[in-house]
């Protein structure tokens, strides 16, 4: 046998239970009581005293080198998956955005050329679906056969990635032929273009006129006509980073009348709140983002509704730009600051500290959001869990070490850290990905291209 995890805490979405794994190859052979196996047969033995065994993290909301408004991600597949291998991750879905009039098969292409030589760690694909949608409707069938079982749709970014409703109701439509799970960014794009260009009217080009132009009803109504759409169609869907209480409401009641939506959100909107904007001088545009960050209220609500299982699964929207280079584009005008924070890194610490420290939620929600569930929901069948037969994606955790969150001692390719100076209690020290030890002692041991892409299977959670 190559490796035996001895004398953990094994942590799953299911259970918490002292015990020794058995790793043999890239596979989870067995999981016995402490001391039931012979270390003289296995090549590593790692003892996990004191640790938390748990799943490798998954995180399904990611946007590595990607070209956006103007300018480009500033993290590859390399030093993306590096970061996140260093945070406790050990599986991505990064979003492919296609150009208008590409193919998806095109598009698909291009991002696995930017992954396969760099990425440390297993990577599947979602792809967004640009205007117009005549032709690239017909490559679903395509999109199934090569993994990729699952779409976004845009409803903000207007004039380029927004969708109409009637284009919005076709992908459902089709989407739900070829059980594709369509996952949505839900913010109402029309009036945002409107109050952005009222605003730029009245000579206001700070940063926080991204989130005035932004107000929580618009991502609230969004919700609200997507669950209907998502009902008509007989179609599930799934909600990327919400932030807004009354959002969640929808979802929740959506839930309660048995409809298959799935909501998730992103450290971010639990940490922060809407006072980042107010900074006198520029500062506020390492928080530009959408949704924009929200008031206390929305914050707490999300908290209560990761507690209640609203919330199905926490992911980063990891989209990092320099503050000192990317984001200063807007310096003259909030419009054009790109849009996105960094976060692959920090979602595993942070949200730690938020569910376990903060909140006294159970160890075995905290590998439900960030582990199992995102797993299960986007048809990562081998990954999120601890059980024989499954990759050997495995995240050793000292509970008890206290740091501070500093982005000179992160791998994130950008130069700052929307958490700087957060304090974590827990961190990841060694991370197996199919029975590789890619990161030990808090040192990284893997090599670029080792990343295995993920062929994704159709969501049993949305369409069982
Ligand atoms: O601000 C964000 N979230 N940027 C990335 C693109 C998106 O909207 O997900
Ligand atoms: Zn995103």
């Amino acid at each position: 046998m190559d490796i035996l995890i001895k004398n953990g805490t094994v942590v799953t979405s299911k259970e918490i239970k002292q015990a020794d794994i058995l790793v043999s190859k890239d596979k989870i052979d067995s999981i016995k009581p402490c001391g039931s196996f012979h270390e003289e047969v296995c090549l590593k033995v790692i003892d996990a005293s004191n640790m938390l065994v748990m799943p490798g993290g998954v995180d399904v909301h990611t946007h590595l080198d990607m070209p956006f408004m103007g300018t480009k991600s500033t993290d590859d597949f390399r030093t993306g998956t590096i970061a996140a291998a260093m945070g406790g991750t050990t599986s991505i879905v990064d979003y492919v955005i296609p150009n208008k009039h590409e193919s998806l098969k095109k598009a698909v292409n291009k991002w696995h050329k930017k992954a396969v030589d760099k990425a440390v760690i297993d990577y599947g694909f979602h792809v967004a679906l640009v205007p117009p949608v005549d032709k690239i409707l017909r490559e679903f069938d395509y999109l199934v056969e090569a993994g990729i079982t699952s779409v976004k749709c845009f409803l903000a970014y207007k004039n380029s990635l927004m969708l109409s409703d009637a284009d919005l109701y076709r992908v459902f439509t089709k989407a739900a032929e070829h059980k594709l799970l369509v996952c949505v960014h839900a913010e109402n794009g029309e009036i945002i273009d409107y109050l952005t260009k009222k605003y730029l009217k009245e000579g206001r080009k700070e940063p926080v006129c991204h989130a005035d132009s932004r107000p929580p009803e618009l991502e609230d109504e969004a919700v609200s006509r997507v669950i209907k759409i998502s009902k008509l169609t007989e179609t599930p869907v799934y909600f990327a980073h919400l932030s807004s209480k009354g959002g969640i409401k929808e979802i929740k009641r959506a839930k309660k009348n048995k409809q298959k939506v799935f909501a998730e959100t992103c450290p971010q909107y639990m940490t922060f709140n809407q006072h980042k904007y107010l900074s006198e001088d520029f500062e506020a545009a390492k928080y530009v983002m959408s949704p924009p960050l929200r008031k206390y209220k929305h914050s707490s609500y999300i908290k209560k509704s990761l507690k209640d299982g609203i919330i199905d699964v926490v992911a980063t929207d990891h989209c990092p730009f320099n503050f000192n280079k990317e984001k200063q584009r807007g310096i003259r005008d909030f419009t054009r600051i790109p849009n996105g924070i960094p976060g692959i890194e920090t979602r595993m610490p942070v949200m730690f500290n938020e569910m376990i420290v903060k909140m006294g939620m159970c160890l075995s929600k905290f590998v439900e959001v960030n582990c199992a569930k995102p797993a299960k929901i986007f048809g990562l069948s081998q990954k999120g869990d601890i059980k024989p037969g499954k990759d050997a994606d495995i995240v050793l955790w000292n509970p008890d070490i206290i740091w501070k969150i500093k982005n000179k001692n992160l791998h994130e390719n950008v130069d700052y850290s929307a958490f700087e100076d957060y304090v974590v209690t827990g961190k990841p020290v060694t991370i197996i990905s199919r029975g590789e030890i890619i990161v030990e002692n808090g040192e990284l041991k893997a090599e670029p291209g080792r990343g295995l892409y993920i062929n994704r299977q159709i969501s049993n959670s949305a369409y069982s």
